[in-house]
């Protein structure tokens, strides 16, 4: 396919024509809080099955399906007291529920035939108006091409899908600038499928998660297969200092002797401001065409658990090509 890709503002008039758009069918780029979506509606085929094409993504990874508000994801799954809890405590925001699915019009393609579904409300405003005015609920993956690192701006979406989609809708940056937190609620014990925006202190304190079943569960979230969120230079991490042929990517200030391309993910070491420049500044160095970037330590606390199971993918990948 090769389509002219639009950029289109953020203005009510567009956003209007966005949700006639995605009304007939068609898929679209939105801004949420975490990252950019490839957003189409939840009950049509072809439209999911046309993401899946557009991503280059297996048809065995489901896709998260957006809602407006609470009461209508939670009405699309089988519920109990956690599901009802963390949805008090969290929605509209970075955390994505996995439970058994009750909605049957949601489309089998957008499940990978599974019985169980992952919801999301998410937070950003523009998305929220577009949910509320379409009064349908969106399936939506991250927007970028398959294993490549998902993009937190308008820009960085038409780097990735360009050709292929016809609008993106500028929702400016993203402000988490990492995925969400994927919980599984199938059983007994609540389950962490992927760290994100929302952090494991977070969740325990609504409900307590079990740590030890990750790695059972993982083959039920193919999203989580270790290539992934992957930068196209070759990446080194836990880095204490960058060698002479690196791009550093530092954590604290950046070194006053250091000749190579330097830049920092947060000075002050804030791991808010670490994780919304993780994938800006991995893309920004992708494109200046470096071929090796090593990053410096990145404490394993809150925030920092979900960026270093990035950090690890990304560098896992190249690692073992
Ligand atoms: O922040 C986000 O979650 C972004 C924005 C756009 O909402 N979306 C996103 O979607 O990251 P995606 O498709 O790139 O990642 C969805 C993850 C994958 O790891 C997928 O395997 C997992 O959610 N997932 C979806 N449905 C599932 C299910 N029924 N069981 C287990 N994992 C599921
Ligand atoms: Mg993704």
């Amino acid at each position: 396919m090769n389509t002219k890709t639009q950029i289109l503002k953020n203005t009510k008039k567009n956003i209007l024509e966005v949700v006639k758009r995605l009304k007939m069918g068609e898929i679209i780029a939105l801004p949420t809080e975490t990252v950019y979506g490839l957003a189409g509606r939840y009950d049509l085929d072809s439209t999911i099955k046309n993401i899946y094409y557009i991503k280059n993504r297996p048809k065995h990874n489901p896709l998260i399906i957006h809602y407006a508000n609470a009461s209508d994801a939670l009405k699309d799954i089988h519920i109990d007291s956690r599901a009802i809890k963390l949805a008090k405590e969290f929605w509209p925001g970075a955390l994505t529920i996995v439970a058994r699915v009750k909605n049957k019009s949601i489309s089998k393609l957008a499940l990978s035939k599974l019985e169980t579904v992952a919801v999301r409300v998410p937070s950003n405003k523009t998305m929220l108006a577009i949910l509320n005015k379409l009064k349908i609920p969106l399936a939506a993956p991250s927007a970028n091409r398959y294993g490549k690192i998902s993009p937190t701006s308008a820009k960085d979406v038409c780097e990735e899908l360009n050709g292929k989609i016809s609008f993106i809708l500028d929702g400016s940056f993203s402000t988490i600038g990492l995925e969400s937190t994927v919980i599984d609620l199938t059983t007994k014990e609540s389950i962490i499928l992927r760290h994100g925006g929302i952090n494991k202190n977070q969740i325990n304190k609504i409900t307590p998660i079990n740590d030890k079943k990750v790695s059972k569960k993982i083959i039920s979230s193919p999203g989580l297969s270790h290539s992934h969120y992957s930068p196209d230079a070759s990446m080194r991490i836990n880095a204490v200092r960058p060698k002479k042929n690196e791009a550093w990517l530092a954590f604290g200030n950046t070194p006053n002797n250091f000749s190579g391309v330097a830049l920092s993910l947060s000075k002050k070491k804030c791991l808010k401001e670490c994780a919304r420049n993780l994938y800006k500044m991995l893309r920004s160095l992708d494109n200046r065409e470096v071929s090796k970037i090593a990053v410096q330590k990145i404490p394993e606390i809150g925030l920092g658990v979900a960026i270093n199971d990035r950090l690890r993918r990304a560098a896992h990948l190249k690692t073992n090509k």
